[in-house]
């Protein structure tokens, strides 16, 4: 297993969350009511899976590792990748806020903007950081290097989601699956 092999699993199960997302947009635009509870809980896991975990896989190590390799052009996509984090965190800011009040017709509006800005950038970030940046890890960085980074990936889950979390987000994701994505 390689760090790229690890951050794929996860995008897979953003990707799943993505298109969960979409489902309910779709769902919220013909006004059938959205449990707040389902809402929550995926904000929850853009939180603390997507973000705390992920994200932070990348940033506190993956992206430091490229960007010492010194490839040229490598130096602006980490960059640019890096402010699409970002901007994730202000869509999941403002679909925190829209769902913790009453939910009015201005609250839904404001979920399912930031929703689907949230899905077209994610799937865009995702598409850049696997055919971009993956395939240049995997050929430069060293087999010690990787194995390093693992040990550290399985720390960053035990610290920032907990043991047992992982598998109780798997669970969820695919209750939510079977609800909200069309096939
Ligand atoms: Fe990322
Ligand atoms: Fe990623």
């Amino acid at each position: 297993m390689k760090p790229t092999d690890d951050l794929k699993e996860e995008h897979n199960a953003v990707k799943l969350m993505l298109n969960i997302m979409d489902g309910i947009c779709i769902d919220i635009e013909s006004g059938k009511e959205v449990k707040q509870d389902h809402l929550k809980d995926i904000v929850e896991f853009l939180k603390v899976f997507v973000d705390k975990c992920h994200h932070t896989k990348e940033e506190e190590y993956f992206f430091p590792a490229m960007k010492k390799e010194n490839i040229p052009g490598l130096q602006d996509v980490i960059d640019s990748l890096m402010e699409e984090h970002e901007h994730g965190r202000r869509n999941v800011r403002k679909i925190n806020k829209a769902i913790s009040g009453n939910m009015n017709s201005d609250d839904l509006s404001t979920i399912v903007n930031n929703s689907r800005d949230y899905v077209e950038l994610m799937t865009h970030h995702i598409n850049k950081e696997e055919n971009m940046l993956f395939p240049i890890a995997d050929e430069h960085l060293v087999q010690r290097d990787q194995d390093n980074m693992l040990k550290l990936f399985e720390f960053v889950e035990i610290e920032k989601v907990g043991e047992g979390k992982h598998e109780e987000f798997h669970k969820f994701l695919h209750s939510l699956k079977d609800l909200y994505v069309r096939s």
